[in-house]
């Protein structure tokens, strides 16, 4: 009996995954300046049809939602077409792609926000740090907490999200709760410091994440739903006072949803300052009973061993897959991969984009 390993296939929901290497999702800002997926975003997504699974690049829900340049959304028709032509590529090239629904909340700029206004959050508590704007790095604002009324137009949002990537073709979606994105900001107490339904105790400020599971699984069938989770992730100044508690909670409480998986990213967990006192993120594997994706600079040798030790079930790839379209197939092979260039990895053209060479080239 062979050990389960990164060629293994898989059942997600209603696909079989060829294999275990899955695209992470990765902000790359070559979308045009109206959300919109071009014909190079196209080409891009075609040449890593070989992952098992393609987690589409973090994309805004609504106009609000937005938090760097030359971000996709998909909350208009235009943006539908443009993914439209995404998934038909993916698709035409054997591949299966979800999109990954993206709200930024307090981690934006009034000039990122149609008509200046501020950002909106949990909280009104500024995260330290600097906004991308087209102008260049700027100080982030002190966010506008959001109204409990306001709280089922970003449900809405979701949901209308879900639905327009079905629309669009897309095998289905993945709900972005991770890395002090809005989602983030309701779970961790760093950021979320509200005295309503929404806020104080965990099973409060999973609420409104629930509320967003629930319209999208509405939306689009729970087979067809992930979520990612990154629970020791310190980035955009996210904290909490105790993060083994927190998203034990969060994950037993995405049990009540029979989800394609469970997405955690254990990036952080060795970083200075990592969120909260430390735990290993792959315990929470033990509180899921689908299947469950890991990440954080995975190679192929830890990856097979975190699959052979049934520590997890996929595994989600960022940089490597990023330098090298055909990843699963140099990993078969045991070929070299390509060398990342980080100077390329946000905005610019083909290059470091569509150019980093497959093996056959
Ligand atoms: C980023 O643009 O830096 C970014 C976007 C989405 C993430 C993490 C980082 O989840």
């Amino acid at each position: 009996m062979s050990a389960i390993d990164l060629f293994s296939p898989l059942a997600v929901g209603r696909m079989t995954l060829p294999n275990r290497v899955v695209m992470a999702p990765l902000t790359r800002n070559r979308s045009t300046p109206e959300g919109v997926p071009r014909a190079l975003n196209v080409e891009y997504y075609r040449q890593r049809a070989g992952a098992g699974l393609i987690l589409t690049e973090a994309t805004c829900v609504s106009p609000t939602a937005v938090g760097y340049p030359l971000t996709p959304g998909i909350w208009n028709e235009a943006q539908v077409a443009g993914w439209r032509a995404v998934t038909d590529a993916v698709h035409g090239a054997g591949g299966r792609i979800h999109c990954q629904l993206w709200h930024v909340g307090r981690v934006s700029h009034p000039d990122l926000q149609p008509g200046g206004i501020a950002p909106v959050a949990p909280s009104a508590i500024a995260p330290a740090g600097e906004a991308f704007t087209m102008a260049g790095p700027k100080p982030f604002v002190t966010p506008r907490a959001l109204a409990l009324e306001e709280l089922p137009g970003i449900v809405a949002d979701y949901r209308a999200a879900a639905a327009n990537a079905l629309a669009a073709g897309f095998d289905g979606v993945e709900v972005h709760a991770a890395n002090g994105y809005l989602l983030d900001q309701f779970l961790r107490d760093g950021s979320n410091r509200r005295d309503d339904a929404y806020g104080g105790a965990i099973d409060r400020r999973a609420r409104l994440l629930m509320e967003v599971m629930a319209a999208v699984v509405d939306a689009c069938g729970a087979d067809r739903v992930g979520v990612r989770l990154s629970p020791v992730q310190p980035f955009n100044d996210m904290r909490d006072s105790d993060p083994r508690a927190t998203f034990s909670r969060v994950v037993d409480l995405l049990g009540d949803f029979p989800l394609a998986y469970l997405h955690v990213t254990e990036v952080g967990r060795d970083a200075p300052g990592a969120a909260g006192p430390f735990f290993d993120p792959l315990e929470l594997r033990a509180r899921w009973r689908g299947v469950y994706m890991t990440n954080g600079g995975y190679d192929q040798a830890r990856a097979n061993a975190v699959l052979a030790a049934g520590r997890a079930d996929l595994v989600a790839f960022g940089v490597p897959f990023l330098a090298n379209p055909d990843l699963p197939e140099r990993y078969r092979r045991g070929a070299p991969l390509n060398a990342p260039d980080p100077a390329t990895f946000y905005g610019g053209d083909a290059h470091g984009y569509t150019d980093y060479p497959a093996l056959a080239d």
